[in-house]
């Protein structure tokens, strides 16, 4: 049986792809920090902003323009190679793992492709801009249409099962994510109390780098293929 790997992405895996994590210096838009926009208080108070903010994201990422790249590429062969021992929880909402070929995926915080009703809970894919206007699809209600994403202060999906996820895997592997953000930051520490082998990939030192046993330094394109390659030549 293939060691049970879970792995954690964060906005660094789809920065070779061009997409801005959310720390970056330049990480402003419209001169508000992510913080100020990504939040129920900010959809209650002024949505046209946040469907602005969503609706270039999401557009941006089908322009085709926006390609997987190889870490999204090697985590596919990991899925491949050890099937059902695989899990890849990520608090990305680009679709980027799912074009690459990645099957056993959370969104931990969400999709940018999605929709979800306000009233009746309703998600849905939808292709073109949200607006106040639009119409929900299963209950008819206007104006309560907003993007499937996690907001600050908001609960993240699926937490129950990543818990247990990570609480039964051997290994344990953040790529590209400060771990500033819980709960996500924290799973690395369930992680090790339950005796799993813990992997850092990124640019830059997190805020949680001390509590992994291993830290790989650099871009996750360069470093994580590498590094799945020779998992795969251990486990077969
Ligand atoms: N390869 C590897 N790591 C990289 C690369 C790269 N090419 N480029 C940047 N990084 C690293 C940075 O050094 C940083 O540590 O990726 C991390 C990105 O951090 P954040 O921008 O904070 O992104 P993330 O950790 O995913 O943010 C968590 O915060 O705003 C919320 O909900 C949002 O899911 C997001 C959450």
């Amino acid at each position: 049986m293939p060691k049970k790997i879970v792995i954690l992405t964060g906005a660094g895996i789809s920065a070779e792809s061009g997409i801005k994590t959310f720390r970056d210096p330049d990480g402003l838009w419209e001169g508000h920090r992510p913080e100020e926009v990504a939040t129920p208080e900010a959809f209650r108070r002024d949505p046209e902003m946040v469907y602005r903010f969503y609706n270039a994201r999401r557009n941006r990422l089908q322009s085709g323009r926006i390609e997987p790249n190889p870490a999204h590429l090697a985590l596919v062969r990991l899925e491949q190679a050890i099937g059902d021992s695989f899990l890849l929880v990520t608090q990305n909402v680009d679709n980027l793992h799912e074009r690459a070929g990645t099957k056993r995926i959370i969104h931990m915080h969400g999709e940018l492709m999605k929709k979800r009703c306000q009233y009746c809970s309703t998600i849905s894919t939808y292709d073109r801009d949200l607006t106040t206007e639009d119409q929900c699809s299963s209950c008819g209600e206007t104006g309560g249409m907003r993007p499937h994403i996690v907001w600050f202060g908001e609960m993240p999906f699926e937490l129950d099962r990543i818990w247990s996820e990570v609480a039964d895997c051997e290994v344990f592997a953040a790529i590209g994510t400060s771990g500033v953000v819980e709960p996500a930051a924290s799973l690395v520490h369930e992680a090790r109390r339950t005796g799993a082998d813990t992997f850092c990939f990124s640019l830059d030192s997190p805020e949680n780098r001390g509590a992994f046993d291993n830290f790989i330094e650099g871009k996750a394109g360069e470093t994580v293929p590498p590094w799945v390659d020779q998992f795969i030549a251990s486990a077969s």
